[in-house]
């Protein structure tokens, strides 16, 4: 069971104001990256873990999925996902995705935006999600980047010019591989730092075989509308897609 640091008010309130700008990086950078990558979804059973509001489970039926289950460990995530998404062939389920080795079915994608971060034991996860895919089925993730998760304190350091502009990151700790906390709308956020290489060998351990990976870059509409943004300096997240052989 991971922490459920979504259903907090504060947090639950700060995350949707945040979610409604459209200026936040997940729309301009995360969401355009991870929709180049998805496959084919016509007639397809889709798994989103940690699906949140569930708009990517919506946009998975909109571009043909048969059935899509969507599972969070935030009660107050899904209700919003019930009210704003919901469709007779999305189903949404509370519960942690440490435990969907208690689920049974077949997927052809498994999907999780901006979640894994959240989990202790990332070998489990992915033997779990291995065993849940149909031959030749794909994962397909993003998370926090392994630069952005690395230092101690749960901040980068920024180094700044003369006229106070944001000029370059410094990050700590990066192999060392474990629990941070940060402050996120309130002290305390749990997160897990991994190194690239225990990503991918988690990945690889599990039998998958990575296809793809992306570090999405700022492109004019994001610098545009976050001049100050620091993902030039340090990239803020990492996207695999994976298959199973
Ligand atoms: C940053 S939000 C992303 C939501 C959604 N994937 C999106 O992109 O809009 C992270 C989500 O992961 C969920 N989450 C965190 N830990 C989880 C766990 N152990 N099991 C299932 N969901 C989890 C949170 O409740 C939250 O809804």
């Amino acid at each position: 069971m991971g922490q459920n640091f979504f259903d907090n008010e504060i947090v639950f309130r700060g995350y949707c104001e945040l979610r409604d700008s459209d200026s936040n990086c997940n729309i301009l950078m995360e969401q355009p990256e991870m929709a180049q990558l998805l496959p084919e979804l016509k007639g397809q059973c889709v798994l989103d873990l940690g699906c949140g509001f569930g708009h990517n489970c919506i946009e998975f039926i909109r571009r043909g999925a048969a059935h899509v289950t969507g599972i969070d460990i935030s009660k107050k995530m899904l209700t919003v996902a019930q009210r704003e998404n919901s469709h007779p062939d999305i189903e949404y389920i509370n519960m942690s995705m440490t435990d969907i080795d208690r689920i049974n079915g077949c997927f052809d994608l498994v999907y999780s935006s901006l979640a894994f971060h959240y989990i202790e034991d990332m070998p489990k996860l992915m033997a779990d999600i291995a065993r849940l895919l149909k031959k030749g089925g794909i994962l397909l993730f993003s998370q926090e980047h392994p630069i952005y998760t690395a230092s101690e304190n749960g901040q980068g350091h920024y180094l700044f010019d003369e006229l106070g502009n944001k000029s370059g990151f410094c990050f700590s700790h990066y192999q060392v591989p474990g629990e941070r906390t940060d402050e996120w709308f309130i002290k305390g956020r749990k997160y897990y730092h991994r190194r690239f290489s225990d990503i991918a060998n988690a990945i690889a351990w599990a039998g998958l075989c990575i296809q793809n990976v992306a570090e999405p870059v700022p492109d004019e509409n994001m610098i545009t509308k976050r001049p100050k943004s620091d993902a030039v300096h340090n990239p803020l997240f990492l996207i695999i897609k994976a298959v199973k052989l």
